[in-house]
C-alpha cells in the first residue's frame, strides 16, 4: 500500500509510479473518443503525440449499449428529408432548449459522417437497392435512423476501432482517471490509477478531450452495465473548473428489461426503440387474460389494451420518449402494469423471418431467456437511458478550461431537455470530428503552452496523496453499497416525475450519504471498492447538480417533469448552469439559449411530422 507523505506540504514523489508525456489526451475510448482520436491523425497529429485511454478493455464502452440506430438525412426512403428537417426535430424534442449552433454542426455533417463510416467497412442494414437502411426512430419526421440489425453501437465502435487500430493510434485500457490537472484556467494533463497494476500515474498533455460518458447509472434503473457512465466525464470537467449545463434533465427510455421477470443482471438494460421502430406495440394488462400474472396472452380486444392511444393517437408507440416513458410509468400506478411494475412490448404479429433480420440481438437475448419474441410480448419499463446535461462547451466543443474539451455524452448543449434516439451516436461522432479538428489545428499552429513539468507532478502527487489515502482506508462504510443508495436517491427524488418536497428532501438525504462517504472501508487500488470510492465522489458531485438543477426548475419541458409545475413556461426557455464558487459550494445561474439559422428556422416553421400510419 502507497503510504502518503503530506507533512510540511510535501508530497512524496514515490507517489507517482509512471509519468507520461503526451500532446493530446483523449480520456474515453467509446464512439466520441476514438472519432477525435482518428481525427487527429488525420489531420497530421503524429500518434507519438496521443494517447487514448480508456476505463475498461479496448472496444468496450457505453457506445455498445445504443442499439437502433444514427441518425443522419441521408433520404434513403425519403428523399425531402435533408439536415434541416433533422435539425429541427432534434430542437423540438429538446424544446428548444439545444444550443441550435450545436445541433446544427451534428445534422450537417451527419450524413456524410454516415458515408465516411461506410466507407471503413460499417456492417450498415442495407436496402434491396444496397443502400444503407433507414429506419423509424421515435418523433422524427423522415426514417433517418440508419442501421446495423440492433447493434449499431457495436457495429460503429468495431468500425472506429479498427480504423484506429489501421492508423496505429495507441490506447491504454484499464486506467481509472480521477484528475484534470489544471492551472490558473489551463489543463495540464491528468492522474489516475491503473485498474490492473494499482499503480498510479500521471499524465503530462497540451490537450486533454474528455469523452467518458454521462451519469445515468447514477439511477437505481439504468440501461448501462453499473460500472459505466457513472458520472466521470461531468465530474473531472467541474472539479477542474468548467460549467455544468441542463443537468435536471435525464431521459427514460421508455422500454428497459424487467429485472423481476429476466434476472436482475439485466434489469433495465435496453429493449430498443427499433423495435417499436419496426411496428412493435405497447400493452398494459386490462382485461388480459394474464394480467398481473407476469404471463405472456393477448388480450380480447388488443386495442383496449394499446394504451398509447390515449396519450398519443397520431404517433402512438414512437412518440417522445418522454411522452412514452410517462405513459408507462401512469399504467403502471393507476394498476395496469404488470405485477413486477412492467407493460408488455409486442411486435409477434411482425413474421419470424422479419424480426430475426431487423432484431437479431433482441431476438438472441430473448430466446436465451425463454422468450420467443416473434411469438409473445416482452415485459418492458422505462429505465435512466442517457444525461441530456453535461460541460459547457463552445463550438469546438472546448470548456472553460483553456485546452480542456468535453464531448459526446460528457457535453451539453446539443440535446436541450429531450433527445431524439438515434442522436447520441451521432453527437459522438460528429463532435469527435469536431474536437479532433480544433485541437490539431491549434496543435498546427504551434501552440504548445510552456509547461512546468514540476508543477504539474506537484499537482499530481497531491491528487495522488489524497487517492492513496483513500486506497485502504478502513472506515464503515462500503463504498458499493452507498453507490446503490445514491442510486436509489436519485431514483425516487429525480426520477421520471419530481416535485419541489421531493428534490428538497433528495437534497437532504444527499447530504447526509456525503457524511458518510467520509468513513469508507475501501480495498487496495485494483479492488472494486477502490474504483467504486473514486467514483463515489464523482457521483455525489454529479447527482446534487441533478438534484438542485430539478429544484431550481419550476416548470416541467422534455424529460423534466414537475408533478408541482406541470406548465411549461416561456421564461424558463433558458439554461441552468452549475458553477463551483470560490468556496468550493455550488451555485446555479441561468443562461439564454440561442437561435436556429434561417435554413432551420424554415424547417421549423413546415412543421414536418412523422406520419407514423405507414407502419401499421
Ligand atoms: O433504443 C435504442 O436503440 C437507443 C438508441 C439511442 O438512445 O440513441
Amino acid at each position: 500500500m502507497k503510504e502518503p507523505d503530506q507533512e510540511a506540504g510535501s508530497v512524496s514523489s514515490d507517489l507517482v509510479d509512471e509519468t507520461v508525456d503526451v500532446s493530446v489526451l483523449v480520456i474515453g475510448a467509446g464512439a466520441a473518443g476514438a472519432r477525435t482520436a482518428i481525427e487527429l491523425v488525420e489531420q497530421g497529429v503524429d500518434t507519438e503525440e496521443l494517447l487514448v485511454i480508456g476505463k475498461r478493455g479496448h472496444g468496450d464502452a457505453h457506445t455498445t449499449w445504443a442499439r437502433g440506430g444514427i441518425n443522419g438525412a441521408l433520404g434513403t426512403h425519403d428523399p425531402e428529408d435533408d439536415w434541416t428537417v433533422h435539425a429541427a426535430d432534434t430542437l423540438n424534442e429538446g424544446h428548444f432548449l439545444n444550443d441550435p449552433g450545436k445541433v446544427e454542426t451534428v445534422t450537417e455533417r451527419m450524413p456524410g459522417l454516415l458515408r465516411e463510416l461506410d466507407d471503413w467497412g460499417m456492417a450498415y442494414s442495407r436496402t434491396t437497392e444496397g443502400d444503407i437502411d433507414q429506419r423509424y426512430f421515435g418523433a422524427q419526421s423522415f426514417r433517418r435512423t440508419a442501421f446495423a440489425g440492433d447493434h449499431t453501437g457495436e457495429s460503429l465502435l468495431d468500425t472506429l476501432v479498427a480504423r484506429a487500430q489501421s492508423l496505429s493510434i495507441p490506447y491504454r485500457e484499464n486506467v481509472f482517471i480521477s484528475r484534470v490537472l489544471t492551472d490558473g484556467g489551463r489543463v495540464l494533463g491528468a492522474a489516475g490509477v491503473d485498474l490492473d497494476t494499482g499503480s498510479f500515474v500521471v499524465f503530462r498533455a497540451d490537450f486533454v478531450v474528455l469523452a467518458a460518458g454521462g451519469y445515468t447509472s447514477l439511477y437505481d434503473r439504468h440501461s448501462s452495465r453499473d460500472d459505466e457512465n457513472t458520472a466521470d466525464g461531468p465530474a473531472l470537467a467541474y472539479e477542474a473548473g468548467a460549467r455544468l449545463m441542463d443537468l435536471e434533465f435525464v431521459q427514460f427510455h421508455p422500454t428497459g428489461m424487467m429485472g423481476a421477470r429476466y434476472g436482475e443482471e439485466w434489469d433495465g438494460r435496453l429493449v430498443t426503440e427499433a423495435v417499436r421502430g419496426e411496428g412493435g406495440r405497447l400493452y398494459n394488462t386490462v382485461g388480459s387474460a394474464s394480467d398481473a400474472s407476469g404471463g405472456s396472452g393477448h388480450a380480447e380486444s388488443p386495442g383496449d389494451r394499446r394504451f398509447m392511444q390515449r396519450y398519443s393517437p397520431d404517433q402512438m408507440e414512437l412518440d417522445a420518449r418522454d411522452i412514452v416513458a410517462r405513459a408507462i410509468d401512469r399504467e403502471v400506478r393507476e394498476g395496469r402494469g404488470t405485477e413486477n411494475g412492467g407493460v408488455y412490448l409486442d411486435i409477434s404479429h411482425r413474421e419470424r423471418e422479419f424480426i430475426e433480420r431487423r432484431l437479431p440481438r433482441m431476438y438472441e437475448r430473448f430466446q436465451s431467456l425463454g422468450v420467443d419474441m416473434a411469438e409473445e410480448p416482452v415485459e418492458v419499463a422505462p429505465t435512466a437511458h442517457y444525461g441530456m446535461g453535461g460541460v459547457v462547451v463552445d463550438e469546438h466543443g472546448e470548456t472553460d478550461v483553456d485546452g480542456l474539451y468535453a464531448i459526446g455524452e460528457t457535453m451539453a448543449g446539443v440535446h436541450g431537455a429531450n433527445r431524439l434516439g438515434g442522436n447520441s451516436l451521432a453527437e459522438t461522432v460528429a463532435f469527435g470530428e469536431v474536437a479532433g479538428e480544433a485541437v490539431a489545428d491549434r496543435l498546427a499552429d504551434g501552440e504548445r503552452p510552456a509547461i512546468d513539468d514540476d508543477r504539474v507532478d506537484t499537482l499530481a502527487r497531491h491528487h495522488l496523496a489524497e487517492v492513496a489515502a483513500l486506497a485502504g482506508s478502513d472506515g464503515n462504510e462500503d463504498p458499493e453499497l452507498l453507490f446503490d443508495e445514491l442510486r436509489v436517491l436519485l431514483g425516487a427524488r429525480a426520477g421520471i416525475l419530481r416535485d419541489g418536497e421531493g428534490l428538497a428532501a433528495g437534497l437532504e438525504e444527499l447530504a447526509a450519504l456525503r457524511e458518510r462517504a467520509g468513513d469508507l472501508a475501501v480495498g487496495d487500488p485494483t479492488s472494486r471498492s477502490f474504483e467504486f470510492a473514486l467514483n463515489l465522489g464523482f457521483a455525489l458531485t454529479v447527482a446534487e447538480a441533478v438534484l438542485r438543477g430539478a429544484a431550481e426548475r419550476t416548470e416541467s419541458r422534455g424529460a423534466h417533469f414537475r408533478t408541482d409545475h406541470p406548465e411549461t413556461h416561456r421564461e424558463w426557455r433558458r439554461n441552468i448552469v452549475v458553477e463551483r464558487d470560490s468556496i468550493g459550494g455550488m451555485r446555479l445561474s441561468t443562461a439564454p439559449v440561442g437561435s436556429p439559422s434561417r435554413a432551420v428556422q424554415a424547417a421549423l416553421d413546415a412543421g414536418y411530422e412523422l406520419d407514423y400510419h405507414q407502419l401499421e
